[in-house]
């Protein structure tokens, strides 16, 4: 058993014991290495100052190391054993800045610089995954990131002095073909070698009366969730640690006990297969939400929109279906479209696994229907079929990096002219996410036509008993779910020739 969280920063390999471990990495990074270009000024995932580009192997046998943006705010170190941190110390090259850092400055890119360290990480990173791909090239020639890339790789920073235009520019305008990959910056032969070297070790640490345990795989999780269990202790389980990491820095809760999920193999399953003429997907609780947005792309793009415009890249790269399903939010983002597709939760404890049904996972708020020694393992997905129209719905006051007021889904299949079928979901309008059997039932055989959304739209807000809160008023939602339904009708009519799934 190891008794250390195994760290590489800017190549360097460092061994974390005691209150190290159980400390925001941005601690370590700032305090300890006295890498202060990471800065910290939310502690909370909101505002990117504080990323950093996370290098892990992608399997046990790749050969390099595949680098994603996080905010070290929210990555406790013992989230990150056997993993390689490059800060934005370790961008530049040698004495000289790199070529992105040069243009932030041939830009005016910062005015009081504060947030730049994490602009700057966020960019190389989107630079980092065009190495060696074909890329955009602008008006001058030179190989570029486009407006786009450098767009989506900036939702989770914010700056609030120079301005977007001189950062966009900046990062639209260096020369990506004279930029060095992160592999060309470190040498990541020996980083991978002692990566391997401490792959099936699990590691406990204790310190001041508190413990982490990392399993190396499935069955010593469940071994040691059930010997907790069995002395009435609370497990705390991480995973990508977005909500739990928050709750540790926002509410000063310092759990007793944490199983963190970082090294855990076995659950990076995401996979589709037939059974009875529907596809289902299977998804390993270790997949990042920003694996399944890239999944959904061309699969189901509604799904893949509510993923692109979820919190921010950091968040997606660290963050878990699992957690969201283990969060229990009345407004997670991915909940409607699993209770739409009734979606099964494969939850595994010390008797094996067993499925449970995402509509009955939820007993009250943020209650599950898990017994304290399971934890989720899988969750099986049934996928829209060709003829089934789905939509999607977040409500938020802006479109990216915001926690929804209300959210929604809705399928129908329609035959000739009729509602064959349809599944009502609703979040954000209660202690759990709903689905509104009733008015699924009302739009069963009922003709397709307006008056029938709007009848089913009366329904459901006679249904609900949404509460006020600081993200809407009750009336304010109450509207919202009466309304969805003809804006649901609207765009299925409007896009009759586009499949809408
Ligand atoms: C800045 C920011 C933006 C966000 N934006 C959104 C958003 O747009 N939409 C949205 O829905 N959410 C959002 N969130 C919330 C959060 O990112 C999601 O809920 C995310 O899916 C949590 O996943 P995680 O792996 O990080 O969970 P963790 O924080 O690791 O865990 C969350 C909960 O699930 C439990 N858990 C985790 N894994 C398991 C498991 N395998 N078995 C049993 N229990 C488990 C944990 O114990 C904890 O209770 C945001 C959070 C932040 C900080
Ligand atoms: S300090 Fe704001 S995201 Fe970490
Ligand atoms: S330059 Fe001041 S916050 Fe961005």
């Amino acid at each position: 058993m190891r008794d250390y969280i195994l760290l590489y920063v800017n190549g360097r390999e460092h061994k974390l014991r005691g209150a190290q471990a159980f400390a925001p990495i941005s601690d370590f990074l700032r305090l300890d290495l006295a890498l202060c270009g990471t800065k910290v000024v939310c502690a909370e995932g909101d505002c990117g100052a504080c990323s950093v580009m996370l290098g892990r192997p992608q399997s046990a046998t790749a050969d390099r190391l595949t680098y994603v943006p996080v905010n070290s705010c929210i990555q406790f170190a013992y989230q990150l054993d056997r993993a390689h941190i490059v800060t934005v110390e370790g961008l530049k090259l040698g004495a000289a800045l790199n070529p992105l850092q040069q243009s932030m400055v041939d830009c005016n890119g910062a005015q009081c610089g504060y947030c730049t360290p994490g602009f700057v990480v966020a960019l190389c990173g989107a630079a980092n995954q065009l190495c060696g791909k074909q890329k955009e090239v602008n008006k001058a020639g030179k190989a570029c990131l486009s407006e786009k890339q450098v767009k989506d790789a900036l939702t989770g920073n914010l700056c609030r002095c120079t301005g977007y235009e001189g950062i966009i520019k900046a990062g639209m305008d260096f020369d990506l073909s004279a930029f060095k990959s992160f592999a060309e910056l470190y040498d990541e032969k020996p980083i991978l070698e002692s990566l391997r070297q401490h792959a099936k070790e699990p590691v406990t640490i204790e310190w001041e009366g508190r413990s982490v345990f990392l399993p190396a795989d499935l069955e010593s999780a469940v071994q040691f969730l059930g010997d907790k269990a069995g002395a009435q202790k609370k497990v705390t389980i991480v995973s990508g640690g977005t909500d739990v990491s928050v709750v540790i820095n926002k509410r000063g809760v310092t759990p007793a006990v944490t199983m963190s999920l970082c090294n855990m193999a076995g659950l990076d399953d995401l996979s589709e297969k037939e059974v009875d003429g529907r596809r289902i997907l299977t998804v390993g609780a270790r997949v990042t939400l920003a694996q399944l947005e890239h999944y959904f792309k061309d699969r189901v793009p509604q799904f893949h929109y509510v993923l692109w415009v979820y919190g921010s890249p950091q968040i997606r790269q660290a963050g878990t279906l699992a957690g969201n399903i283990g969060n229990g939010s009345p407004i997670a983002d991915s909940l409607p479209f699993l209770f739409a597709m009734g979606a099964d939760v494969e939850v595994t404890g010390p008797d094996g696994p067993r499925r449970i049904p995402i509509q009955s996972f939820y007993k009250g708020y943020k209650t599950l229907a898990m017994e304290p020694a399971e934890m989720i393992s899988r969750v099986f997905i049934p996928l829209p079929k060709s003829d089934e129209i789905l939509r999607l719905y977040k409500i938020s006051k802006r479109q990216h990096l915001d926690i929804s007021s209300f959210t929604a889904a809705i399928v129908v299949r329609v035959k000739h002219d009729k509602i064959a079928y349809a599944r009502v979901v609703l979040g954000g309008v209660g202690p759990v996410v709903l689905r509104l059997t009733e008015v699924e039932e009302f739009l069963q055989g009922k003709v397709n036509k307006l008056e029938t959304f709007k009848g089913a739209g009366r329904m459901a807000r006679k249904i609900i008993e949404p509460i006020d809160d600081v993200r809407g008023s009750r009336e304010y939602r109450l509207q919202l779910a009466e309304n969805i339904f003809q804006r649901f009708f609207y765009e299925m009519h409007e896009s009759k020739e586009k499949a809408l799934v």
